[in-house]
């Protein structure tokens, strides 16, 4: 970049923090937070790995409402209460649903349809509504069947080179993904649909790496530099990513499109929502694009969740062993579980609550952006600030949860009042907040609570053994900005029983 173009950059950047810094209501103070450096702002504590730890202990130093830090102007605010995220994200929804205007993602590589990007108005209205006609409380048990035959493949998979664990999850994940959502079996590892979406969610994660805040979207000018231009490599790439996630998009709603039209599409998220009507444009837009979302947003909290759990039953034989013994009590050893037999088994349960909670598998939710200014508990909150729910401060509140880092389902259990339970729910805060809380929530319930209850009464999940026999430490790195997804680490996994593998062979 010349240096001419260097000043002028510098200088809208400077424009912009001042007029950040010059806002402000009746003088009220912002909420405290850590210094910021002249015009970069907070830039290198935001670019910090596990953010949510950081954001974490400013909310012990500075309050723990909201702790507000800007990023070359742009304001950002951490929302670490539960309380604070109730009245703020909950009740003033009308101002805090909003997304902020990605131009390197909307408008640059053409994502605008894309769910978690898509700003709050009627295009998200639609976007709701369509969820809910196909994944809303009403309709996901007709999901089951799918989501018993996909487990039990997965689990055979799995036997067969445990220590890939995670390539046979992101398999499963995907595969059960494009079965809900297309109606496509996938037959290999090689199958195109597949890996086509695992390259468009893959975009999409780079995308949204670290806070997904690019220079073009402080700067939109930036987006006029021509793409031969030093330093405008994002528009080189933008250009490739723009072409590849029109396939992602594209191709197979089409091919749902044309099955519906022959009569031979099989039940799915697409093809129930198109049936009876092929030609609605605007609802082609809207369904294509829905589909996509729901792919690119199951993949990777489907790893996660799963990957978190199998780490919890590694560190916690206990309670393993403790689920496999309520399984073996209610089910019995001829079949495996089924989503009929979940009321009777509450332990269970209790695991997939502490693995939201202990877990906690998006510990800073999806910023939302404010837009309008205001005002709480007396602090000034300027419109356009980035908003993050800190939801991994709400999980690791020991008010509610004494001995946080303990992995205890016990605590689920415990003989509480009822107000007291519903408080303790971790689904209160791990699908984020407000109107743009998870609309995938009801569709985790099930596909989630299968594949936990298959896994303990089918397989024996422990730490890894060395030639000795002696137990190898599973390595724990998280290294992920949005997910708090665990690296690979060494693990063993054994089918239970003889009777356990026969239940798995039967299709
Ligand atoms: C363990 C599993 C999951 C967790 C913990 C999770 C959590 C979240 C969170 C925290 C958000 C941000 C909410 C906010 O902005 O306040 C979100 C958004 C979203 N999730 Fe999930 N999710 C999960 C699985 C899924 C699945 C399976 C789907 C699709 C079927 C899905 C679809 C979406 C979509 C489309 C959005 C964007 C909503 C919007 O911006 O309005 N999620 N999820």
């Amino acid at each position: 970049m010349y240096l001419g173009d260097i000043g002028v950059v510098l200088a809208v950047l400077l424009i912009a923090v001042l007029i950040f810094q010059g806002r402000r209501k009746n003088a009220l103070p912002y909420p405290p937070g850590p210094k910021a450096l002249p015009i970069i702002g907070n830039l290198t504590d935001m670019a910090a790995k596990s953010l949510w730890h950081p954001a974490t202990r400013w909310a012990k130093q500075f309050g723990m409402f909201c702790v507000l830090s800007h990023v070359f102007g742009q304001g950002i605010v951490f929302v670490n209460t539960s309380q604070a995220a109730t009245e703020l994200l909950d009740k003033k929804g009308s101002i805090y649903s909003d997304k902020p205007n990605m131009v390197m993602a909307r408008e640059l590589v053409g994502l605008d349809g894309l769910m978690v990007f898509t700003g709050y108005g009627d295009q998200f209205r639609r976007q709701r509504r369509l969820m809910q006609r196909a994944v809303g409380p009403q309709v996901v048990s007709k999901y089951h069947p799918m989501l018993e035959v996909e487990t039990k493949a997965f689990l055979r998979r799995l036997l067969t080179s445990p220590e890939n664990y995670t390539e046979h999850l992101i398999g499963y994940a995907g595969g059960k993904t494009l079965m809900i959502v297309y109606g496509h079996q996938v037959k290999s590892s090689h199958d195109p649909l597949l890996a086509l979406a695992d390259e468009g969610t893959d975009i999409i994660k780079g995308l949204a790496s670290g806070i997904g805040i690019w220079p073009v979207d402080v700067v939109p000018a930036l987006k006029s530099l021509p793409n031969w231009f030093p330093g405008a490599g994002f528009k080189r790439n933008a250009v490739y990513w723009k072409r590849r996630m029109q396939d992602f998009v594209d191709v197979p709603f089409q091919s749902v499109l044309t099955a519906v039209n022959n009569g031979t599409a099989l039940p799915s998220f697409c093809s129930l929502l198109l049936d009876g009507d092929t030609s609605n444009t605007e609802e082609h837009y809207d369904i294509k694009w829905l589909s996509s979302s729901m792919y690119s947003a199951s993949i990777d909290t489907t790893l996660t969740m799963a990957s978190l759990f199998i780490l919890a039953m590694v560190l916690n034989p206990r309670v393993l062993k403790k689920a496999q013994a309520e399984i073996d009590t209610v089910v019995g050893t001829k079949r495996l579980p089924l989503f009929s037999d979940r009321a009777s088994l509450p332990y269970i349960d209790a695991i997939m609550s502490e693995t939201f909670r202990w877990g906690c598998p998006v510990p800073l939710s999806i910023p939302h952006r404010l837009m309008e200014d205001d005002v709480y508990e007396g602090k000034f909150i300027p419109k356009g600030s980035l908003i993050f729910a800190n939801i991994w401060a709400m999980v690791r509140d020991e008010t509610l949860y004494p001995n946080p880092e303990e992995f205890l389902p016990e605590r689920f259990l415990a003989d509480d009042d009822e107000l007291l339970k519903k408080r303790k729910n971790p689904r209160n805060f791990v699908f984020g907040f407000g109107r743009r809380r998870c609309p995938g929530a009801n569709l985790v319930e099930q596909s989630i609570w299968i594949l936990i209850a298959s896994m303990i009464a089918a397989l024996d999940i422990s730490k890894a053994q060395d030639e000795k026999g002696a137990y190898i430490e599973p390595e724990i790195i998280f290294d992920d900005n949005i997910f708090r997804l665990p690296k690979p680490f060494k693990l063993s996994v054994k089918v239970r029983s003889k009777q356990a593998e026969q239940l798995l062979e039967q299709a």
